[in-house]
């Protein structure tokens, strides 16, 4: 197992997330205030693997870089190696653009924007022992069109198709995958999809066609792809229900704290109810406000005379004297959405573009 290596996939475009993703990759959109991609890097050091590649587009790959370091930060041992594809060509594409790095090293790919309760130790260890030639994880969804899709037959895989438009089957690949080097091999043989990118789905099914034995596990625990705002919320949802109480910042006397809250250092709550679970960053400000369930508030971000719940608040976004609850929301960094007290009353907007905004 000690020479299995990790790829982490946090390149491509994240279209389905603007207008967050316009200044920053998908994969650091935070669930829980902790970018997504961080969940992917621990699983695999709890695993045991310490040489993990992560694979970026050059235009939002900076903030990765800085933010995620040389990996150390995730444990002794841990080095991370960063990867340019040259465009966001397809998830094939990404494995061959990390030959070097691989080697005829064995691997655990991981969507840089998936969720995996449970971690992947337990699959590793799996891969390890019966040594497939590869491994795909399963999970059956309501929604399979939206996802590669694996068709099987008396426990064989027999059938992979990409977001196909009639499925066969309720069985969506989960974006975490084990590989040998032949994998290499059959995302040479493949050709471009119909969108043009070069499929991993494709790839696999080459290799069950050329015989070689692949795996199916299907997964039981949850299982997020975070790509869309509905999804992103579930995950936050999902981990909030996890986290435990710790109060490091100032609540005052006028304030009450229900449930399982975390309010980092620094943060500050005033004449205010957050009713857990709840996540509000360092240095943030909660004053004469409600925040409720399922909210991640993150670092300096403010909430004044507002009610907010199962929302997500960038850094330092504003919520001030709104009269509506705000809820199902993602904000983005300074975002600043107030009560105006201009005559005449009127909305105003300063919006970038494809903002949603859904007013009463
Ligand atoms: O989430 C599971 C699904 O992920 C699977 O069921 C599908 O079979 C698989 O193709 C994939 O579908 P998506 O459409 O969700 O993939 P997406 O384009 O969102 O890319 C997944 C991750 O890989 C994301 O973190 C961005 C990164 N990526 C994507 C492309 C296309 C790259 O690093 N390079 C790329 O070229």
């Amino acid at each position: 197992m000690a020479d299995l290596k990790g790829l982490i996939l946090s390149g491509g475009r994240g279209t389905r997330l603007r207008p967050i993703t316009y200044t920053s990759a998908k994969q650091l959109v935070p669930v829980a205030n902790r970018p997504v991609l961080f969940y992917g890097i621990e699983a695999m050091v709890e695993a045991g693997i310490t040489e993990i590649g992560i694979i970026l587009n050059p235009e939002t790959g900076g903030e990765i870089r800085k933010v995620a370091g040389d990996g150390s930060q995730f444990g002794e041992g841990v080095r991370i190696t960063y990867i340019d594809q040259s465009s966001p060509a397809g998830l094939a594409h990404a494995v061959l653009t990390a030959e070097e790095f691989l080697g005829d090293s064995s691997f655990v790919m991981y969507l840089g924007d998936n969720l995996l309760q449970g971690g992947i130790q337990e699959l590793v260890a799996e891969f390890t022992q019966n040594a497939p030639d590869a491994m795909i994880l399963l999970q059956p969804v309501d929604d399979p069109k939206s996802y590669g899709v694996a068709e099987l037959h008396e426990g064989r895989v027999t059938r992979l198709v990409e977001k196909p438009a009639e499925p066969q089957s309720d069985l969506a690949l989960v974006g975490v995958y084990l590989f040998t080097k032949r994998i290499l091999e059959a995302a040479k043989a493949i050709e471009p999809s119909a969108r043009g990118e070069l499929e991993i789905t494709d790839a696999i099914q080459w290799q069950v066609d050329q015989g070689d034995r692949v795996e199916p596990h299907v997964v039981h625990g949850w299982w997020k792809d975070t790509g869309k705002l509905a999804d992103m919320l579930e995950a936050n949802r999902l981990i909030l229900d996890v986290v435990e109480r710790r109060v490091e910042g100032h609540v005052d006397a006028d304030s009450q704290i229900d449930g399982r809250v975390v309010i980092e250092e620094g943060a500050r709550i005033e004449r205010s109810v957050v009713r857990g679970p709840v996540v509000i960053g360092k240095d943030a400000r909660i004053t004469d406000s409600y925040v409720g369930p399922y909210s991640a508030i993150a670092t300096g971000a403010v909430v004044e005379r507002s009610e907010v719940e199962h929302s997500i608040l960038l850094e330092r976004a504003q919520l001030i004297g709104l009269e509506g609850r705000i809820e199902s929301s993602l904000l983005g960094r300074n975002v600043v959405v107030r009560r105006g007290e201009r005559t005449p009353r009127a909305y105003r907007f300063m919006v970038g573009d494809d903002a949603e905004i859904e007013i009463l």
